[in-house]
């Protein structure tokens, strides 16, 4: 990190560009990798700031910003309205763009030109997309367009109908053995990183192990190479109980309800605005002012 002073005797330190090839040198150092989701411009100025790796502007937008009950409907237009939105916002952590549902599960030309789309209109630097052996041909693809890709298999919400529910994954052998050729598969496709979600701690530990490439767990335990997190779950902001991974830093909840809540108060009492918080004109046209006042007062008096 470099040290940059501003004119007034500010100081802020400036973190390097994180780059796919910064999470590779990670895991070579081994050293553990930092991921949390974000879709705005303030959020992902605050997490890019305290130093976070990489930022997913995941499809979990779908639920927590947007209100539905699960990632499906989220569009290819919500989501590049959203990375741009991050884009402006950060500086150093490595910006990637989900892939929604029905944007890359047609024709393999379908996946390649919408994951152009996000870095070319959003200034995505990476894309990631769900699924394990069925995506290896849309990875090359996307690949060969000079787009670094990062895999996702296990829990993968955009399968939540085929697997009948948000279920942990991997519990049995044959499920087991399943994950590991999908993680396989992606890695040796070329993928440069692989988010692992719901299954269980054992497991992830074993593909880890397995493959080359970083391994980004959210519900998958310790062994994981990186730790991704959805932003709204660490600071109290998604209405629901926590999955049982989540572990909450804050509570934004109560912060934004007793502000409003006082908001509220101090504008029904005739306390807000005070004095301080007001506009006054300046002393040149307050005395001219206060002459038509006066003579305004005096003709409605007189009449
Ligand atoms: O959309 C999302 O938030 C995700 C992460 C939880 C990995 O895919």
């Amino acid at each position: 990190m470099s040290l940059v002073s501003f004119g007034l005797g500010q100081a802020a330190f400036i973190r390097p560009k994180v780059t796919t090839l910064t999470i590779h040198e990670k895991k070579a150092r081994q050293q553990r990798i930092t991921c949390l989701t974000a879709y705005d411009y303030a959020t992902s100025r605050l997490v890019d700031e305290a130093g976070v790796d990489m930022i997913l502007v995941g499809d979990s937008l779908a639920q927590v910003v947007l209100g539905y009950e699960n990632t499906m409907p989220v569009t290819m237009e919500e989501m590049l309205h959203h990375t741009r939105a991050v884009r402006r916002a950060v500086k150093s952590a490595l910006v990637i763009a989900d892939m929604p549902f029905g944007s890359y599960h047609g024709e393999v030309e379908q996946g390649v030109h919408n994951a152009i789309r996000f870095v070319k209109e959003a200034g995505a630097e990476a894309v990631k997309l769900e699924g394990g052996s069925q995506r290896v041909e849309l990875v090359k693809r996307v690949l060969d367009s000079e787009i670094p890709v990062m895999g996702h298999i296990g829990l993968t919400p955009q399968s939540v109908h085929k697997m009948g529910g948000y279920k942990v994954q991997g519990k049995d052998l044959g499920g087991i053995e399943r994950l590991v050729k999908d993680a396989i598969a992606l890695d040796r496709a070329g993928i440069f990183s692989l988010v692992l979600e719901g299954v269980p701690r054992e497991v992830a530990a074993m593909i880890t192990a397995e493959v080359s490439v970083p391994t980004i767990g959210i519900g998958a335990g310790p062994e994981c190479d990186g730790q991704v997190l959805v932003f709204h779950d660490i600071v109290n902001l998604t209405f629901s109980p926590a999955a049982k991974f989540v572990r909450r830093y804050g509570d934004a909840a109560s912060l934004i309800s007793n502000a409003v809540h006082q908001f509220v108060s101090d504008v029904e009492s005739g306390s807000y605005p005070s004095d301080e918080e007001s506009y006054h004109l300046p002393k040149e046209t307050k005395a001219e002012f206060e002459t038509i006042m006066r003579r305004k007062q005096l003709k409605a008096y007189t009449r």
